[in-house]
């Protein structure tokens, strides 16, 4: 896509990753994604603001051509990962004027990955500014959004945040601005949840030390931009919040359908005692959709039949995402069917030390359930329900 102009003299320059479907070879992206970059123009000087992916390297160049840059002095640079990183070195050497400016931990690891030499990089401290001649940049510090060398950057004359993987979202579409606002959310929590869930804590300091900010618009370095600011910062004060909501995440694997009855039947008993419950098949779950459900959710029950002594792998690995992922899960539950025994609950629960959870009492059933045993199911549900009242979770 060509320049885009979001006020005078301020351009996107990025590029869409339209068929990207993983990140980090790891996170599904199912809507592909962008990596944004920035032209800011003051009378005197011309900043980049992150550049992109190497492998949209010609797309910014094209950009920053037909944007008319001729002369690049700062390359502002909030996060070393390659996806914004990656093209500095070639920026650098099409405009040897160039600085790169970054936090100091930044600068050691633009080094390390990308062996930026020293003297093409400046330091900047937390609050420091630049001045491009009537534009002012301020640089906020901001580490663990997701790694310890973040900054953002506040564009004091048209309170501009360009706030880069925080409040971004992987979605490619031709729109630069957050138009449909469902859909962005939705994109946005996804993202939230895979990249930003296990700092959370970071993040509510963040988000208070940018209350103090007038922001009008938000540029982050991925997905669409944000003309009503507060649309992104109230989802992030909700998804931090320390307080879950009355739902179950059940996610569970069944390899001969015993497991699968028990999770039919604590689904429907959940349902009738008014908790929303949202089921994950792990053998055909997109692991993005998982994530993003325990962003909110009171309770993850773990649902697995024990094989070679243990639980299945795919509810293993059930377990260390959420371990992982740190949600603000409350409290946690196994379910199961076995044929001669195992150390199956032993396993899960060893796994999951990262979450502030309580366990409620597991249901491990031998082979294919009995009534009796669906009677423990629905005793499940009743423990669940007892939980939430008493924690006051609604
Ligand atoms: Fe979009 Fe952490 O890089």
């Amino acid at each position: 896509m060509a320049a885009r102009e979001l006020a005078k003299g301020i351009h996107w320059v990025g590029a869409i990753d339209w068929d990207r479907r993983l990140f980090d070879e790891l996170i599904p992206l199912p809507d592909g994604t962008t990596y944004n970059s920035y032209v800011v123009r003051g009378n005197e000087r011309t900043a980049l603001i992150d550049s992109v992916d190497p492998s949209k390297e010609k797309v910014l160049f094209d950009n920053l051509r037909e944007a008319g840059v001729g002369r690049i002095d700062y390359i502002i640079t909030h996060h070393a990962e390659q996806d914004h990183s990656g093209t500095i070195p070639k920026v650098l050497e099409m405009f040897p004027e160039a600085k790169v400016v970054c936090t100091p931990k930044c600068k050691d690891q633009l080094k390390i990955l990308l062996h930026v030499p020293d003297e093409r990089m400046m330091t900047v401290a937390d609050g420091a500014t630049l001045d491009l001649g009537g534009r002012t940049l301020e640089f906020i510090h901001a580490q663990w959004v997701h790694w310890p060398e973040t900054m953002f950057t506040y564009l004091r004359e048209d309170r501009m945040l360009f706030s880069c993987d925080f409040l971004g979202s992987h979605l490619a579409q031709s729109d630069l601005y957050a138009t449909d606002e469902a859909r962005v959310y939705r994109s946005a929590k996804r993202y939230y949840a895979e990249i930003m869930m296990p700092f959370r804590t970071h993040i509510l300091k963040h988000l208070e030390r940018l209350a103090k900010y007038d922001v009008t618009m938000v540029c982050p370095s991925h997905g669409p931009v944000y003309q009503r600011p507060q649309l992104i910062f109230d989802a992030y004060r909700d998804w931090t919040s320390d307080t879950p909501k009355k739902e179950v995440v059940l996610a569970y694997v069944s390899m001969h359908g015993s497991t699968q009855m028990l999770a039919d039947r604590l689904i429907d008993s959940l349902t009738k005692r008014g908790i929303a419950v949202k089921p994950f098949n792990l053998s055909r779950t997109d692991i993005g959709e998982l994530a993003m459900e325990l962003v909110d959710a009171s309770t993850i029950v773990i649902g697995t039949p024990t094989v070679l002594g243990g639980a299945h792998p795919l509810a293993i690995y059930a377990a260390y995402l959420a371990n992982a992922l740190k949600p603000k899960t409350r409290f946690v539950s196994i379910f199961g069917s076995y044929g001669w025994g195992g150390k199956t609950v032993e396993q899960l629960a060893g796994m999951i030390g990262n979450l502030k959870v309580e366990v409620i009492e597991p249901v491990l059933v031998k082979g294919m359930p009995t009534e009796d045993d669906y009677r423990k199911i629905d005793a499940l549900a009743d423990a669940i329900a007892k939980k939430h009242e008493d924690a006051g979770i609604e």
